[in-house]
């Protein structure tokens, strides 16, 4: 891959993207009598359209799924108007009004992003949001192992639909059930499956998005390249997807939950030392993964890390203890630790609510507790040395409301090869490594979280892949660099670009180039197109 490279570098320096920001924002009639036009059935605007000066659910509609308080702060840039289509078509003429007019726009579905991009535009405004969140029925066909999601269902409504028609089937995605599956799917997803699944992205079959053009497009239609570009390559590039055709896995009808909790004074250190040799490993029926956070210590007045293990293990609790007691005995797994359950029952668990919690929570889409936060991300493939644990804690226990997570790779990830998708941190990755600070006084504090996300993250460069060193489109960081529109622009996204997709990124600049030229599907990180000449031999 060394030649396309080099070209690609080469070619950076000398374009320049004619993305004019000097026009005159369009108003909301003329957009809405554009949509009207454009649109194959009426579109009923007194429940879709929203402008701040019109409607007084206009701040409820932008603040419903947006989940990073950051990004609605008084000083962050609003939406011009808000469009929450009904149907495909209202999409399609969305697309096709937003390009006549020069409308730049949003697209949400979860309103997850953790840099807001789905709800603010930090480069571009006047900007309008186009709301998918409207558009969220799920189809479950046990018969043929399949389902159709639209892109405004979330996690939660999917698995909880799936569980309704068989106990035995399931979907493998993310652990947090209120995150969008039209941004989830598109940037990969993970969950507590994808060591014995592979990611949600590699388990779909079909989709259906809304181009350029403003054509719906499916698998056929799109064309393979398309396909493998929006299965993996995030969200906001490529087009707007409107479902997803997947593929259901099986589960077992009992699953065994349990958490272990250990602090510093109980060997934390050691035990982390011997997960991060065994998680990546073990059977792929067992998921493990550990949670840190800074707890008070038994000592008054003192401070101390807790280490959870949160753990599924696909069969009785029996067979689990003797598995444990051979390979991980370390960290002293009792019977009366373990919870034997259904696979419905244990997805709230797994994500971190009492092992009492009743499915049903999966489908009120506002379950997650919204908050300040920044976050960041590393793919570990060299087990930490039990020392420089040690002083990962100190730089840790800096901050009182922070996390950091650790889930084990390996397994089917590891069989998947990293060109087979956009999403290449596969084959090789012990564990991806994240870590989040998270606060509730808005700008007030807000510095001091970031400064340490930030340090924790600069302290954590040794112990990190270099070259590049390896993020998560999903976890979006702008602190990555940012796309400005202008004549740097491409030369900036080389550095996000090659952390979140590799080698994989000139593919996904070669299929960007194709199917949206003009850059229509544009934001802070999105995917650069470049002259197609670019990329001849
Ligand atoms: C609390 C929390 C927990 C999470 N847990 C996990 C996890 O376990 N595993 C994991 O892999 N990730 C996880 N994530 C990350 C999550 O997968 C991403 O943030 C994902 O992009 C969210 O999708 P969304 O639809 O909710 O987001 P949105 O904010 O709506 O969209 C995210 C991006 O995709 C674009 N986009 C949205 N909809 C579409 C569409 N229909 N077509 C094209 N582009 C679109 C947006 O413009 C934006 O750029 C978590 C995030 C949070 C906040
Ligand atoms: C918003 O205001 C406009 C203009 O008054 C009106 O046409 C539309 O029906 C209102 N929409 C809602 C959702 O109230
Ligand atoms: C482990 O710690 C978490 C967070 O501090 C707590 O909520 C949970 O109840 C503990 N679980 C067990 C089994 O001790
Ligand atoms: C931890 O201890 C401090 C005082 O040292 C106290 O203010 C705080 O409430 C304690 N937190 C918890 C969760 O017990
Ligand atoms: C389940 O939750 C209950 C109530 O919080 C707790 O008493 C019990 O120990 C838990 N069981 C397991 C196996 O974690
Ligand atoms: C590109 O845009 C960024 C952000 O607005 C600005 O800082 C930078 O100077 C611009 N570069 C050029 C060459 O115009």
């Amino acid at each position: 891959m060394g030649s396309p490279r080099s070209l690609l570098l080469l070619t950076f320096p000398f374009l320049l993207l004619s993305v004019s920001s000097t026009f005159s924002f369009p108003t909301p009639e003329l957009f809405t009598q554009c949509l009207e036009a454009n649109s194959q059935n009426p579109i009923p605007f007194s429940t879709t359209f929203f402008t701040p000066n019109h409607n007084a659910s206009f701040t409820s509609v932008l603040e419903s799924t947006a989940q990073n308080l950051r990004y609605l702060l008084p000083s962050m840039p609003k939406p011009a108007f808000i469009f929450t289509p009904l149907e495909d078509s209202h999409v399609q003429a969305a697309v096709i009004c937003a390009k006549k007019l020069k409308i730049h726009f949003r697209v949400r579905s979860g309103g997850h992003d953790y840099e807001g991009l789905s709800f603010v535009s930090l480069i571009e405004q006047p900007f309008m949001i186009i709301d998918l969140a409207k558009l969220r029925a799920i189809q479950v066909d046990i018969a043929h192992n399949t389902a159709w999601v639209e892109a405004g269902a979330t996690l939660g409504e999917v698995y909880y639909r799936i569980s309704e028609k068989s106990p035995i089937h399931a979907f493998p995605a993310g652990v947090c059930p209120s995150v969008g599956v039209g941004g989830h799917i598109t940037g990969g997803g993970y969950g507590s499956l994808h060591r014995k699944y592979g990611l949600a992205a590699d388990n779909v079959i079909d989709a259906r998005i809304v181009d350029a053009n403003g054509k719906i497009l499916d698998r056929a239609a799109m064309g393979e390249d398309l396909f493998w570009a929006i299965r993996g390559g995030g969200g906001g590039s490529f087009g707007i997807i409107l479902s997803w055709k997947i593929k259901l896995v099986q589960v077992p009808p009992i699953v065994t939950i349990f958490t272990v909790n250990k602090t510093l004074e109980q060997n934390a250190n050691k035990i982390l030392y011997k997960w991060q040799q065994v998680a990546p490993n073990i059977d792929e029926d067992l998921y493990i993964r550990v949670q840190m956070r800074v707890v008070n210590s038994s000592t008054p007045g003192k401070r101390t890390v807790q280490t959870s293990y949160i753990s599924r293990f696909f069969g009785r609790a029996d067979r689990l203890l003797q598995l444990m007691e051979k390979k991980f005995p370390e960290l002293g797994l009792t019977k009366k630790d373990c919870l034997e359950t259904s696979w419905i029952k244990s997805v709230p668990y797994i994500y971190g609510f009492p092992n009492t919690t009743s499915p049903e929570i999966l489908i009120q889409r506002t379950l997650s507790g919204k908050m300040y936060m920044k976050a960041k991300t590393d793919y570990v493939r060299q087990v930490i040395p039990e020392t420089a644990l040690n002083s990962i804690w100190r730089r840790f226990m800096q901050d009182d409301e922070a996390v950091m997570t650790w889930v084990p790779y390996g397994g089917m990830m590891s069989k998947i090869s990293e060109s087979t998708l956009p999403y290449p941190h596969r084959k090789g990755v012990l564990f991806e490594s994240q870590y989040v600070a998270t606060w509730f006084d808005g700008e007030k504090s807000m510095q001091k979280h970031m400064n340490w996300v930030r340090r924790l993250y600069d302290f954590m460069t040794p112990y990190a892949p270099r070259f590049p060193r390896e993020g998560y489109v999903n976890y979006r960081d702008l602190d990555l660099g940012m796309n400005h529109f202008n004549s740097t622009s491409f030369l900036r996204s080389s550095t996000w670009g090659f952390e979140y997709f590799k080698d994989n990124f000139i593919r996904l600049v070669k299929v960007k180039s194709e199917v949206d030229p003009s850059n229509l599907f544009r934001h802070e990180q999105s995917i650069p197109p470049l002259p197609l000449e670019s990329f001849k031999d």
